[in-house]
């Protein structure tokens, strides 16, 4: 692997004062641990048609959409999965569900009423969602088809059972909730990073094959660009859910973290440095553009299996992109969670009020398999779209205007 990374395009970032080389790899730059990660990933990962793919460039959004699926995908599984996937198997009538809707808290995410004999056992295994695309509005005029929500009389598909953990109602009752999830929600006690609760393919494989064998569906991210992902995650048919933003936000957010990363103070670090390099498309995963195309391109050849979402209209739009991100991961809100706030819950939860105020993001570091640490407060800067308007010269906004009019003409994206 060494000598080849010595036949690789490469390039020593000046404005970094060289503490960060990126080398080229199927046509996009990143790292060498990180390539070497996703050449592992595409050796040895297995996706299953239930796993869900979160993916992204670096500065994108990654940390908040980690949030909200986790949380979206906890609060289903551990206190709703029985009812839901009951319900989805067509053997719940609703008023059950409504009963049983009722009788939990999110806000305490504490289940009550726990005295009924299960509906279900845990260990029937959720069944795959069927690639029935519906079309769907996007607000950027890209294809971004999500399949219906499973109908509860639907004839499903059940793959064969794997050894699913995840407990029965009856076990769920004394375990009340996962240690993790606890953390997740408890700002002054041990807390914990989304980016701990979502390993990435490429850094932390070994996280996500300790999570294969203990459950029969997983959340995972990648920053890998499509056309290098494992052929796995391709012929497995597992979902996609793709995060982009304004490519303005993304040179200084990513300029930002960068220097934090290696540690060079600001006063040090030209931004007109960072932005040219990021132009010329040398960047974690660019050129950036690139990055975008193909997940855009995979998700009009695959429509169902892919959603893109803009950082931006996420923002705008938090409630109904969040109910479109769990009727696509196969987790709709019931009309009784909708009633019930949960959808607000979850929002509220994993805003960058709450997440950056949690002590863990302020005071906290991941540590990644390659041994290297990131303190987690990198991960929660501003969250502020136009900040770009700060660090920008009218001359560096025209040129990027115009780089991505010819890039992105005709593809219905707007960055
Ligand atoms: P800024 O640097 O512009 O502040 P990623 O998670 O892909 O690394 O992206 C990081 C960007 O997302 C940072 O942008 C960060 O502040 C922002 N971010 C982090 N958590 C967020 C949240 N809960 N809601 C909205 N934006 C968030």
């Amino acid at each position: 692997m060494e000598e080849m990374f010595k036949t690789l395009p490469q390039h020593s970032c000046s404005w970094l004062k060289g503490r960060m080389t990126l080398y080229n790899y199927q046509g996009f730059w990143n790292v060498q641990p990180a390539h070497e990660g996703a050449i592992m990933a595409q050796q040895k990962f297995k996706a299953r048609p239930t796993d869900v793919l979160l993916c992204s460039s670096p500065k994108t959004g990654t940390t908040w959409l980690k949030a909200l699926v986790k949380t979206n995908f906890a609060s289903s599984k551990y206190i709703l999965d029985v009812d839901t996937f009951h319900a989805r198997l067509g053997h719940t009538s609703v008023s059950k569900l409504v009963h049983l809707s009722k009788s939990f808290d999110v806000s305490n995410f504490k289940c009550e009423n726990m005295d009924e004999e299960p509906l279900v056992d845990r260990n029937d295994p959720p069944h795959v969602v069927p690639n029935t695309p519906v079309s769907s509005s996007s607000n950027d005029g890209v294809d971004s088809s999500v399949p219906s929500p499973v109908p509860m009389a639907a004839e499903p598909s059940i793959p064969p059972p794997i050894n699913n953990p995840l407990p029965t109602r009856k076990s769920t009752r004394a375990a009340t909730k996962p240690a993790w999830l606890k953390d997740f929600v408890t700002p002054k006690s041990t807390t914990t990073l989304p980016h701990a609760l979502v390993p990435f393919i490429e850094t932390e494989l070994h996280k996500i094959e300790e999570n294969h064998k203990n459950s029969s569906f997983s959340l995972m991210a990648s920053h890998v660009p499509y056309t290098s992902l494992p052929e796995s995650v391709i012929a497995s048919e597992c979902k996609i859910v793709y995060i982009y933003r304004n490519i303005k936000d993304v040179i200084v957010s990513n300029y930002h973290f960068s220097r934090d990363i290696v540690d060079v103070p600001a006063e040090n670090v030209p931004f007109d440095e960072a932005f040219e390099e990021f132009y010329q498309g040398i960047s974690a995963c660019g050129p950036y553009w690139d990055h975008i195309l193909g997940y855009q391109k995979a998700s009009l050849e695959r429509p169902g299996r892919i959603l893109l979402l803009k950082y931006e209209d996420l923002k705008m739009d938090v409630t109904s992109n969040v109910k479109r991100l769990a009727e696509f991961i196969g987790y709709p809100f019931t009309i009784e969670e909708e009633n019930s706030g949960v959808v607000e819950k979850i929002i509220n939860l994993c805003s960058f009020k709450n997440l950056s105020n949690l002590e863990v993001n302020k005071s906290g570091k991941h540590h990644l398999e390659n041994d290297t640490a990131i303190e987690n407060r990198f991960y929660f800067r501003k969250a502020k779209d136009g900040d770009w308007e700060n660090c920008f010269t009218d001359e560096m906004k025209e040129k990027i205007d115009k780089l991505i009019d010819e890039k992105l003409s005709g593809t219905g994206l707007v960055l």
